[in-house]
């Protein structure tokens, strides 16, 4: 296991399926951590369960305020920040491109990516500041997806604000790559969380036949477990992968190379 012990890391969406199974796995290895989610009793409920490792933080990621908040919060709870997991989003139904609702596109772009932009703007230099005072290095997983690589018909706007983020991740890797900062995104296939099964649950009748595509689509004939792609985050913010920056790392199954 990756070793985070007495790190500082922020974790949006941390009451979600990936969020909660990374939040307990990060705390497992000794970090310490601001979760944030669109404020909850789940939220503080997990806190709770993590004990004096973890503070929460509620809020919208659409809010650029809650990015500086929990930047602020990380500095004046554990004196630093080291590592940040941009996890919060959502998928919209699967519909055409000209039937897709406008205020639903500008939703899914004001969470999925304007939420990763506000994230990042806060986080960047604050990680910077760490290591130009310590010389340690710090790391931000993207949580984007594998609509952030390759198409995804009938959810074009949830892949281009996918996409987006894959973008805003290989510029910043960039800029930031000689001043102490990594930056990747993790691109998983759709793999047993709520966002996966409410979406399925969407389809109604039509439920098995929709997973059914789904699982076809991947080489591997089947979804991701949650553990699979937290692996993935995991590997991304270890300080051990030290000369990876600007990637993007598919947990699909195969489904970007084929
Ligand atoms: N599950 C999948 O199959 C899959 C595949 C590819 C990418 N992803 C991405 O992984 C990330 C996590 O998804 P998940 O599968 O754990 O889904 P999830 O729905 O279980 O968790 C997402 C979390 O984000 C939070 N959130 C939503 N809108 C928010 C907002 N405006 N402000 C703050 N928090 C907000 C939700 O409350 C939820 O707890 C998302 O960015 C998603 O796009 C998921």
């Amino acid at each position: 296991m990756a070793d985070f012990q007495g790190r500082a890391v922020i974790l949006t969406g941390a009451t979600g399926g990936f969020g909660q199974a990374a939040a307990r796995h990060f705390a497992k290895a000794g970090a310490k951590l601001v979760l944030s989610d669109l404020g909850s009793e789940r939220l503080d409920a997990l806190a709770d369960e993590l004990g004096g490792q973890a503070i929460a933080v509620g809020g919208d990621i659409s809010d650029p305020e809650l990015s500086e908040r929990l930047v602020k919060k990380a500095l004046s709870e554990f004196g630093r920040l080291d590592i940040a997991i941009n996890n919060a989003g959502i998928v919209h139904d699967m519909m055409p491109l000209p039937r897709t609702p406008i205020e639903e596109a500008r939703k899914v772009i004001d969470i999925d990516l304007m939420g990763v932009f506000y994230a990042m703007r806060a986080q960047l230099p604050a990680l910077e500041q760490r290591f130009r005072e310590t010389g340690e290095t710090g790391a931000i997983v993207n949580v984007a997806s594998v609509a952030g690589v390759v198409a995804a018909p009938m959810l074009s706007v949830y892949a281009a604000a996918k996409h987006g983020v894959v973008g805003l991740t290989k510029s910043a890797a960039i800029e930031y790559a000689r001043r102490g900062v990594r930056v990747n995104a993790l691109c998983p296939s759709f793999a047993r969380t709520p966002m996966a099964t409410d979406f399925l649950d969407r389809a109604g009748k039509d439920r098995a036949a929709a997973e059914a595509a789904m699982v076809q689509a991947i080489p591997m004939r089947r979804l991701a477990e949650v553990e699979e792609v937290i692996a993935g985050m995991i590997y991304l913010a270890d300080p051990a992968s030290s000369f990876v920056t600007g990637q993007t790392l598919q947990v699909d199954g195969g489904l970007s190379a084929s």
